[in-house]
């Protein structure tokens, strides 16, 4: 697997994905919800790939929010089975591929087998750095936040940070991604349009790709259709289409 070289300004560094549609599709083929689920393994794993191979820097997947806990537990307890079988299936080809894995998100909550398999995966592959692949499991964006907001505050507390000090700057440092630019690109599958409580600060000037494939058939043609989409986006952070300059025609966003 070769990476692409990388010094397209059209595509995006950093893309994060709520992956909907699992259950759907399932269904749509009499099939039990699980079984949606492990089609949607073969997409993420898919996807992964992809991004490596064009040279995209960083994924961000929405794979268990902190709702996700209201499932039913027979649905609740397969999903935490099929990320222990998948981490502990793929662990060594994500790490051959150069792949670095982080969670993002409470993992106090997941048992003790998933807590090492995850704690395991992030060691080996810690040194890696052609894909980040940032793994959001029992996160919640407003739990990111609440975290960054009662870190701040025990620092002011104990004196070692003026409130004048409590800016955007060092609110951002105290969030999950801290070392990673803010995502350029989020896609939501599976036709609803919402944000789900994912990263709600980290994508502020976010590009926002909704589509209605299901997850399980996200394929390369529907990446590269999200991606040419992004490549039309003209990215303005606020100021004027006149003052960022529309070089390549692309639509104002
Ligand atoms: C949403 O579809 C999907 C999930 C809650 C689970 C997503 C997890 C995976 C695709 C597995 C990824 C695995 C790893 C190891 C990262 P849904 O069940 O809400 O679908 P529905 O809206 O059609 O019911």
């Amino acid at each position: 697997m070769t990476t692409q070289q990388n010094n397209d300004q059209t595509l995006p560094q950093h893309v994060a994905v709520v992956m909907d549609g699992n259950g759907r599709w399932a269904k749509k083929r009499f099939l039990p919800r699980t079984a949606g689920h492990k089609a949607g393994v073969k997409a993420t794993r898919r996807l992964v790939e992809l991004c490596a191979i064009k040279g995209i820097g960083a994924l961000t997947l929405f794979a268990f929010s902190s709702e996700n806990w209201s499932r039913p537990d027979q649905e609740v307890s397969s999903l935490m089975s099929l990320f222990v079988s998948t981490l502990n299936s793929e662990i060594n080809k994500l790490h051959e591929q150069g792949v670095r894995i982080c969670f993002i998100g409470d993992r106090t909550r997941f048992s003790e087998n998933l807590q090492a398999s995850i704690a395991a995966a992030e060691e080996k592959t810690a040194a890696n750095t052609r894909l980040k692949l940032n793994i959001a499991a029992n996160y919640g964006g407003r739990w990111d936040i609440v975290n960054a907001v009662r870190s701040l505050s025990r620092k002011l507390a104990d004196g070692d940070i003026s409130e004048e000090q409590i800016t955007e700057q060092a609110f951002t440092r105290e969030l999950c991604l801290v070392d990673q630019p803010e995502p350029d690109l989020f896609i939501r599958t599976g036709g609803e349009q919402r944000i789900s409580n994912f990263l709600l600060w980290q994508i502020a000037y976010t590009e926002l790709f909704f589509t209605d494939t299901l997850w399980p058939e996200f394929n390369d043609a529907a990446f590269d259709e999200a991606l040419d989409w992004y490549a039309t986006r003209q990215r303005r952070f606020g100021k004027t289409g006149d003052q960022v300059g529309d070089v390549q025609g692309r639509q104002a966003g």
